[in-house]
């Protein structure tokens, strides 16, 4: 067995909304240790500059290293939108993004090659699955739009409420007239509301969300490289760091995880 086959996943997200990635992850590669880094001091990535964003994912990636990983996920459209390449020409070890695996969810899927993508401000405004959709398959028709409030939604749990609906709504209403029959949630906070999206797009439209084909792209760079955990028998630690306060952290993370989280505070330099 290799030394570092025994190391963990590292997965950054910006909140607990990269833990639907983690989650996936958990499920698919059930022997393997995770260290999840949440920034939540600097909550939300959506709204700031790729400069900025980028600047924030390489801090935590030092951090991260000198927790021994194996591979990076960066669990976060925004950050994954404010590039990738940058974080992969720092790294030594693979750093796997979100938008390429959902990309390819949603080409195996769409029939029209019509397709809805929604995200933050940052991650639409970047129009990096545009071009990921595009560079696939040129024919393609892409409608994006940014629903920066739905992360409020979430964070707030507030998803089951009237207000919720008139938001995702209004949001929505592109798609209504646009014949899509794929829509790629392009936000790590967004699964935790599909029902209300599927709901206002309508059953006819496939909701895509890139956690599963993330996790799956981990497996398959792992099983490539070696790198698989090697013993059957093993009982992976799941550690959790955060940037801000643990205690938010810990109610809202348990809430999306599934089990009980103990978060770490760390404090960044900037
Ligand atoms: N994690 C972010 C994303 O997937 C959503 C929250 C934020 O704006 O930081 O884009």
């Amino acid at each position: 067995m290799t030394v570092d086959a025994c190391k963990a996943i590292g997965i950054i997200d910006s909140g607990v909304g990269g833990l639907t990635v983690a989650q996936e992850i958990y499920r698919q590669l059930p022997r393997e240790s995770t260290v999840f880094f949440g920034d939540t001091a600097r909550f939300p990535y959506g709204s700031r500059s790729p400069e900025e964003v980028r600047r924030y994912v390489l801090e935590i990636i030092d951090f991260l290293e000198s927790q021994e990983i194996k591979l990076l996920v960066v669990a976060c459209n925004s950050a994954t939108a404010a590039g990738l390449s940058h974080y992969q020409e720092r790294c030594s070890i693979p750093v796997v993004g979100v938008i390429e695996p959902g990309v390819r969810a949603a080409l195996a899927y769409t029939r029209n090659r019509r397709i809805g993508v929604i995200g933050t401000v940052g991650t639409i405004n970047s129009s990096a699955y545009e071009r990921t959709l595009k560079r696939y398959d040129p024919s393609i028709t892409v409608i994006s739009k940014a629903c920066p409030l739905f992360v409020l939604l979430v964070e707030n749990d507030l998803i089951d409420t009237p207000e919720a609906e008139l938001v995702a709504r209004e949001y929505l209403s592109p798609f209504q007239e646009a014949d899509i029959d794929t829509l790629i949630l392009g936000c790590t906070h967004y699964p935790l509301m599909s029902d209300l999206i599927q709901s206002v797009v309508g059953p006819g439209v496939k909701l895509v969300s890139s956690a599963q084909e993330t996790a799956r792209e981990v497996k398959e760079i792992l099983t490539r490289r070696n790198l698989l955990y090697p013993l059957e028998d093993n009982k992976p630690s799941h550690r959790f760091f955060v940037s801000g306060k643990a205690s938010f952290f810990q109610e809202i993370g348990t809430r999306i995880a599934g089990f009980p989280i103990k978060p770490y505070q760390v404090l960044l330099d900037s």
